[in-house]
């Protein structure tokens, strides 16, 4: 548009004065040749005053949007930097929220902040490995828990403790395809009647059925037919449904994963400076970026362990105010099993709407990029003491593909079956750069802090 207004203005505008005077000659030559024909028109037509009814209308609704669009923008303005407190109908600066002190008369400012969530027990259920044996905690130990006796109900009761309501599954795995690790110690399960799987157990040698129990818990991670992401590729929202974008006041700021349909996986660094939660929202079901729709936040969990210098435990989550509506676009991701035991070089896939160069604006279509995992003690080797056992890296060595600025806090997945959150965009040393690959938070590590909060929040 701007640049229409443009030409129009330099075309109306000759180098030579002298012509002016004849423009407007001929234009006042036009305006006479047009005037008889309105004239003749309104005669003939007696509906003039519809037409200027319908004008009227027309321009008022033009008026109203403006005002709409221009409302919106200032409204957008105050939001980014003021924080409203809404009892006593005062603005504060955004600073002041969420900085301890109750500046609102009300203390609104203070009521709704980034919590912080230290797990400080063992959450007494998960699965292990690529066959999601289901093992319990009791007695200080980890087991796997035998098929005997079990029932849909067990599997029922086992399933909402991890957190998932919807489609709870079980198979059973043979003993023999299990590693020495898994077979050192069993559980039997009891008659049913508790609201937890680990209060009934018995400590058993063997299972005399022959098999464990192995869970599917929800209809996560499907696969379907089927980047500042640098060296991605356009990608749908309906081949991603997990991503969504968390917004702080209406902007794109960072990815996230739905892993059920009210809660989202993301990075604890993106909340560094912006902590009330009223300003966030997440945006699920797009592939083109937009904020018309948006979900609000009720609860926003930072790991308590999380360190800004280190970036190390970078893992938060959000809790909607209401659940998500599950369809095509929109679906959670599974959370990986404990110990899936991914090697150097494994195909993950990371998505989201962040810059396309070092240094480039977000981009409006969602990307994605194949990047293998690389080997831990290699890319030790890159970082030295930064990588902490609650990171992973994923890339290249020789650079290009990568995650960049607005990825953080989205998903890097792997496909086993379905796809899980083996990642989350943390940080890296520029984007796509050799010798520098991406460095993701490690969801393995941090399992049981992510069930351990869905548990007791819920
Ligand atoms: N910290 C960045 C963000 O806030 C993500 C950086 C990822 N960088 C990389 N090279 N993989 O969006």
């Amino acid at each position: 548009m701007r640049t229409n207004i443009k030409i129009g203005e330099e075309s109306a505008s000759p180098l030579n004065p002298g012509r002016r005077a004849e423009n407007k000659a001929v234009k006042n030559k036009a305006v006479k040749k047009q005037r008889p024909r309105t004239d003749m028109r309104s005669q003939r037509k007696p509906g003039t005053s519809w037409r200027v009814i319908l004008i009227t209308i027309v321009s008022i609704l033009v008026i109203l949007g403006i005002l709409a669009v221009a409302a919106y923008f200032i409204a957008q303005l105050i939001e980014s930097k003021y924080f409203f407190c809404y009892k006593s109908l005062k603005f504060i600066p955004l600073a002041n929220a969420c900085n301890g002190k109750a500046d609102c008369s009300g203390g609104e400012d203070e009521s709704s902040c980034v919590a912080q969530f230290a797990t400080n027990s063992t959450f007494p259920v998960r699965l292990v490995s690529n066959l999601t044996v289901l093992q319990v905690y009791s007695g200080n130990m980890w087991g796997s828990v035998c098929a005997d006796g079990w029932t849909p109900q067990h599997t029922q009761v086992a399933c909402q403790q991890l957190g998932y309501t919807v489609n709870p599954y079980s198979t059973t795995v043979s003993l023999d395809s299990l590693s020495p690790e898994m077979k050192k110690l069993f559980y039997g399960v009891g008659t049913v009647g508790a609201r937890t799987i680990q209060s009934n157990v018995t400590i058993q040698n063997s299972c005399s059925s022959g098999s464990v129990i192995s869970l599917t818990c929800s209809n996560c991670g499907p696969e379907v037919p089927a980047s500042r992401i640098v060296g991605g590729q356009d990608a749908l929202i309906e081949n991603w449904p997990w991503q969504v974008s968390l917004q702080l006041g209406g902007q794109h700021t960072c990815g996230g994963s739905l892993v059920s349909p009210n809660w989202v996986v993301t990075a604890a660094h993106c909340f560094t400076g912006n902590k009330a939660v009223s300003r966030w929202s997440v945006m699920p079901g797009k592939t083109h970026m937009s904020s018309l729709g948006s979900y609000s936040v009720d609860k926003i969990i930072v790991n308590e362990a999380y360190n800004s210098e280190l970036s190390d435990y970078d893992l938060a989550m959000i809790r909607l105010s209401n659940p998500v509506t599950i369809g095509a676009s929109v679906r959670p991701v599974c959370l990986p099993p404990h110990q899936l035991g991914l090697r150097g070089g494994a195909s993950l896939v990371v998505t989201g709407w962040g810059s396309q160069q070092e240094e480039g604006p977000s981009s409006s279509t969602l990307q994605k990029a194949t990047v293998p995992l690389i080997d831990q003690t290699q890319c030790s080797a890159v970082y030295g003491a930064s990588l902490t056992p609650r990171m992973l890296c994923a890339g290249y060595i020789e650079g290009k593909v990568d995650a960049c600025q607005g990825d953080s806090g989205g998903p890097l997945v792997y496909f086993d079956g379905c796809w899980m959150l083996v990642g989350v965009v943390s940080w890296g040393i520029g984007c796509g750069k050799a010798g520098y690959p991406g460095v993701y938070s490690n969801v393995d590590q941090m399992l049981n802090w992510v069930y351990s909060v869905m548990q007791q929040n819920s």
